[in-house]
């Protein structure tokens, strides 16, 4: 099979990078992680990727200054040379200006820790406990120029129990996003879920 070559964006730990990493070694997934690139050189996922024998790149966006489009030119150039077919964002925190996200529409990714369209943006685990939200998870969806608002791919729940600190619900969730972002990567590397095709915000179904 001619597996699709992903790039994972990253700026910390990486721990969903090397969860997608791990999956593709399966000799019948249908991607291989061609790349891993950080905004932040001192990203602690870089020496994961690089164990595990995965082409690393900086592109530090510090060096582009206050020109957003000038930083996405370059991620982009980057991702060009390694003949990226698709891109994975991971805990990558630079939010994409339209610029990039259309140049890459269909074929870019992202992973929200929660039940989307509910809790947008940071702090998700703080604000689910304190909304008294009984469910909770993570979300992968194609990235569109809205933050967090593209359409779902897969996306699972954990319960909220009491007593739950945002830490022991943030690490109930990561082992559903380190489960279900291989999953959505394979269906769309295999062509079974596209842009067009994919859930949107379960609110507007
Ligand atoms: C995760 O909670 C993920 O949902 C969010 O960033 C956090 C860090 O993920 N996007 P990772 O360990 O760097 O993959």
């Amino acid at each position: 099979m001619i597996k699709k070559r992903v790039a994972v964006l990253i700026s910390g730990r990486g721990s969903n990078m090397m969860a997608l990493v791990e999956a593709a070694q399966a000799p019948d997934y249908p991607a291989e992680i061609a790349l891993v690139v950080s905004n932040a050189p001192d990203a602690a996922g870089l020496g994961g990727a690089r164990r595990a024998g995965i082409e690393t790149a900086i592109v530090d966006h510090r060096a582009f200054g206050a020109d957003r489009e000038d930083f996405e030119r370059a991620l982009d150039a980057k991702l060009h040379a390694h003949r990226i077919e698709l891109v994975c964002l991971a805990g990558f925190m630079r939010l994409l200006t339209p610029w990039f996200v259309t140049q890459w529409s269909g074929r870019l990714l992202n992973i929200h820790p929660s039940l989307l369209p509910l809790f947008k943006g940071l702090d998700t685990h703080r604000r689910a406990i304190e909304a008294g939200a009984e469910r909770h998870g993570a979300t992968v969806h194609f990235v569109v120029p809205e933050m967090d608002s593209g359409p779902i791919i897969v996306q699972d729940a954990v319960p909220i129990i009491a007593g739950d600190t945002e830490e022991t619900l943030a690490a109930r969730v990561l082992e559903v996003e380190h489960r279900i972002y291989p999953q959505a990567l394979r269906l769309v590397a295999e062509g079974r879920v596209t842009l067009a095709s994919a859930g949107h915000d379960a609110l507007s179904r």
